[in-house]
């Protein structure tokens, strides 16, 4: 059965934008998140502390946390993969942090620079002082049906790594198709392995790229397994524009479409978070990657 109502957590503004070849100003950022937030979406993930090294485009991380106008009853989670970047978020005021790692051991160096199994230590620390804080935790795994240097990847080592961070007292741990290879047969095999080793489907999220056009369907897949939180990026943001076959996250006006359609409760307005797509779209000078979009802002 389907769940009633379903949780979008926007990564755009992140996820998206940690992937655009040049620079965003800050005061887009800003917007980008305003408008989001204002258009009903109930959690709109804001950016990265991270190194800039790393991900330059995400660099003014505390400049963006500390000029949004956070509205009541949003959340505004953010990436720390360490203590350096918990301690910048929490001086940013970030109220909800989320770790990263991923089912793949090659993913992960070339992601984190280090194993699997070291991340989940590093993390050790970021989780008791967050905790200690008062601070939300949101795991994510990536690769959870493939990698794009060891290939496929089992559902139980996908749930494995689930289980570790839910373990560790991860909220909610979202399964990530990093590159978008899944089919709804994968994505459901993976999320029923979860399911199977205990993470309770309350506490997993979807997070679907849409490399091959698949991510409508295996949030589908996932709905279908009663999974409730499905992450998406506003305008389908995300993906590098110059390397081949990396897009990036299920669109998030193609779920709130979906979700209406199926009659399952999401809280988002369309016409405002049209307004937000068209806003960034023109602000990068690049397509709009949702199909909805494209449709309803011709009519
Ligand atoms: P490292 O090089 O192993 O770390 O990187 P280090 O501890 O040796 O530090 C190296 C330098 O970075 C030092 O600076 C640190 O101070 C600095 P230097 O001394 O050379 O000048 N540094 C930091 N600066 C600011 N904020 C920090 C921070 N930490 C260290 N928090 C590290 C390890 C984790 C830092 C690095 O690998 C990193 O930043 N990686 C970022 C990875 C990332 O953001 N990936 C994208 C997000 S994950 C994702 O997109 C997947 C997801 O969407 C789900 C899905 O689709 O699958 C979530
Ligand atoms: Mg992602």
């Amino acid at each position: 059965a389907l769940p009633s109502s379903v949780t979008i957590v926007e990564v755009g503004p992140r996820d998206g934008l940690q992937n655009e070849k040049d620079k965003v100003p800050t005061d887009v950022k800003v917007e980008l998140i305003e408008r989001l937030a204002g258009a009903g979406v109930p959690v709109v993930e804001a950016t990265s502390f991270v190194s800039p090294k790393w991900v330059p485009q995400l660099a003014d991380a505390a400049e963006v946390m500390a000029r949004i106008q956070r509205r009541p009853g949003v959340r505004y989670p953010v990436l720390a993969p360490n203590m350096k970047g918990f301690e910048a978020a929490l001086a940013a005021g970030a109220r909800e942090v989320a770790i990263f790692t991923a089912a793949s051991e090659a993913f992960n160096r070339k992601n984190l620079n280090c194993s699997v199994e070291e991340s989940l230590r590093k993390f050790d620390d970021v989780v008791a002082a967050a905790k200690a804080e008062g601070v939300a935790v949101r795991g994510y795994v990536s690769c959870v049906v493939g990698c794009p240097i060891q290939g496929e990847v089992r559902p139980q080592d996908a749930a494995r790594v689930a289980v570790a961070l839910r373990d560790m007292g991860c909220y909610e741990v979202s399964m990530g198709d990093t590159i978008g290879v899944g089919t709804a047969a994968s994505v459901a095999a993976m999320f029923q392995a979860c399911i199977d080793a205990g993470v309770p489907v309350g506490q997993l999220a979807a997070h679907m790229h849409d490399t091959y056009g698949q991510a409508l369907a295996n949030i589908l897949a996932a709905l279908q397994l009663g999974v409730s939180v499905v992450d998406s990026s506003v305008a389908g943001l995300g993906g590098c524009p110059y390397a081949q076959g990396a897009t990036g996250n299920v669109a998030t006006e193609d779920v709130v479409y979906l979700l209406t359609g199926l009659g399952v409760r999401h809280g988002v307005d369309m016409d405002q978070l049209l307004d937000a797509s068209d806003f960034i779209c023109q602000a990068l000078g690049r397509r709009n990657n949702s199909r909805a979009a494209e449709a309803l802002l011709k009519k």
